[in-house]
């Protein structure tokens, strides 16, 4: 068997979160060496409390330290009308049997990053701002990290401004000193995620698979990325699948720019003609094979 990919994931559960940790705690090509929670969809504690749910609902051993209450400057704005109040409304999961790291986000990640033997790939599926800290305070992790491939971003029309999708719009400084750091990214955006949703016969079928089927399934009744209906938007999935499946998507190389202020704040500004900028720091996704994707989930969820 190839070796595992060494990651940690920076969360913020979520229903999309939620589907894409059943994926990677699973994923026999993924070695997931820490969890670290942020103030995203609701507030850090209930994004902490809803991995820890989830771990102990997945019985893993994998540690979680809690990260950022705030974005870095902006005001902190959640998106609970879009994940419930708890974050993962739908589901009754039991209290959790796991404790959350002594120590800030920041630190765990710094502490996994430099005792690695092999490097880290850093997967941020929510807002950056633990990793703008991380890079701020720590400048030496970079060395060990591979890339990061990060769910976030637009090419085109936003999903919470015009411009710009949630996890940048939270918070765009931290954004912007993630795109400068020179550590190479992918950017897993909407223009694919908006697209690769699993429709009605994707998430009944999900809802055949026994006791994780069926988690899910309660969440997707309540959840608002979509609908059952219309497709249930997956952003978060993306990011994973980007990790073990690469063959899904079709990418670019470009410079993105972040823009922090104004009506425009969270927007991610990708140079594809490349006319203002030498340098690529980005590569962004810019077609996914839906059918592909859509197979690929219900494989990765019926091996659970
Ligand atoms: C992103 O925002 C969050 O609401 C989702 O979990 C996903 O990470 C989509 O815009
Ligand atoms: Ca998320």
């Amino acid at each position: 068997m190839s070796k595992k990919r060494a990651v940690i994931i920076d969360t913020d559960p979520g229903i999309d979160d939620a589907v894409a940790l059943a994926i990677a705690l699973n994923h026999e090509e993924l070695d997931v060496k820490l969890l670290t929670t942020v103030a995203g969809n609701v507030s850090v504690a209930k994004t902490t409390d809803n991995t820890l749910k989830l771990l102990s609902f997945f019985e893993k051993e994998i540690p979680v330290a809690e990260g950022s209450a705030h974005p870095l400057i902006n005001e902190f704005e959640d998106s609970a009308d879009i994940h419930g109040e708890s974050g993962m409304d739908g589901y009754d999961f039991p209290k959790p049997t796991r404790q959350i790291e002594t120590v800030h986000a920041v630190e765990a990640m710094r502490r996994t990053i430099l005792e690695s033997k092999e490097p880290i790939t850093l997967v941020p599926i929510a807002a950056l701002t633990n990793i703008a800290l991380l890079f701020a305070m720590y400048p030496e992790v970079k060395a060990n990290i591979e890339e990061i491939v990060l769910m976030g971003g637009t090419m085109s029309r936003g999903n919470t401004n015009t411009s710009a999708e949630f996890n940048i719009y939270v918070d765009p400084h931290a954004a912007k000193m993630v795109f400068q750091s020179g550590v190479p990214i992918v950017m897993v955006g909407t223009d694919v995620t908006s697209v690769a949703v699993l429709t009605n016969q994707e998430t009944e079928k999900i809802k055949t698979l026994g006791k994780v089927g069926e988690m899910f399934y309660a969440m997707f009744k309540h959840y608002r990325g979509g609908s059952l209906k219309t497709g249930l938007k997956m952003h978060d999935v993306c990011a994973i699948a980007y990790l073990v499946a690469p063959q899904l998507f079709e990418t670019q190389a470009t410079y993105v720019e972040i823009a922090t202020e104004g009506p425009a704040a969270g927007a991610t500004v990708a140079d594809l003609k490349m006319k203002y900028h030498d340098e690529k720091n980005a590569t962004v996704c810019v077609e996914v094979d839906v059918d592909g994707f859509r197979n690929w989930v219900i494989n990765e969820l019926s091996k659970i």
